[in-house]
């Protein structure tokens, strides 16, 4: 299986962001991992739709955006219109999800569900169908830096059988680093998140390692 790697731009330095940047596609990176955060679905604020879209014009990797937000159907012309090549959003969200998926669709974006530690797979089985993405969060969302929940290897496992030949990219987020890697790849995931140990030191370096232990 062809792994993508994702790096979270939330671990980037913001001061020296286009340098980071840079780094992250000399790397060969696959998406960049977008987080936004509204202070209310998760506790924790990040950016909005005009902060993106002037990323946006610094790269020209993939953008890929996980939005943490209450009311996502509210946000996604925008998100799409600063330049999402995926927007996520989470099930367990308000509004209705059906709409939002509909929404990503109309703007030709490709749309994902998201799924919080504590959430079934099954709320997934309305929108395989609709889907390209399945993001399982393997950290409660808010934060970077916290500890891979090691009961998420058996979702993942249990969620590639789930989408059987069906087109949808399996993303894992949160937790990843070069211990946790090797696990959740074996268990059938294969778009990788990763920020705190990817912007740890060098992002070459880090990436190179990536692919080392992907490749086994
Ligand atoms: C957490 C975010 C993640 C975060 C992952 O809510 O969705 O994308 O950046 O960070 P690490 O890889 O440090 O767990
Ligand atoms: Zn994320």
């Amino acid at each position: 299986m062809n792994i993508k790697i994702a790096p979270s731009m939330l671990s980037a330095d913001f001061a020296n962001l286009e340098h980071d940047l840079k780094e992250v596609e000399k790397s060969g990176a696959d998406f960049l991992h977008v987080d936004i955060m509204d202070g209310h679905f998760v506790p924790n604020i990040t950016m909005g739709p005009d902060q993106v879209a002037q990323i946006r014009k610094t790269t020209t990797i993939p953008f890929d955006i996980h939005l943490m937000i209450s009311e996502p159907l509210k946000y996604i012309n925008q998100f799409a219109d600063a330049g999402a090549d995926i927007i996520t959003v989470h099930v367990e969200s308000e509004g209705d999800i059906q709409a939002c998926i509909d929404a990503i669709v109309k703007k030709g974006v490709k749309p994902g569900l998201v799924l919080s530690p504590d959430t079934p797979l099954k709320v997934l089985e309305p929108y395989l169908d609709q889907i390209k993405m399945v993001l399982i969060m393997c950290v409660y969302p808010g934060f970077g830096g916290q500890s891979y929940l090691s009961g998420c290897t058996q979702k993942i496992r249990e969620c590639r059988k789930m989408l059987g030949s069906r087109s949808i990219d399996l993303e894992i987020d949160g937790g990843i680093n070069f211990n946790t890697l090797k696990e959740v790849v074996d268990a059938g995931a294969n778009v990788i998140v990763s920020g705190s140990c990817l912007f740890k030191g060098q992002i070459q370096e880090n990436m190179k390692r990536f692919r080392k232990i992907i490749e086994g």
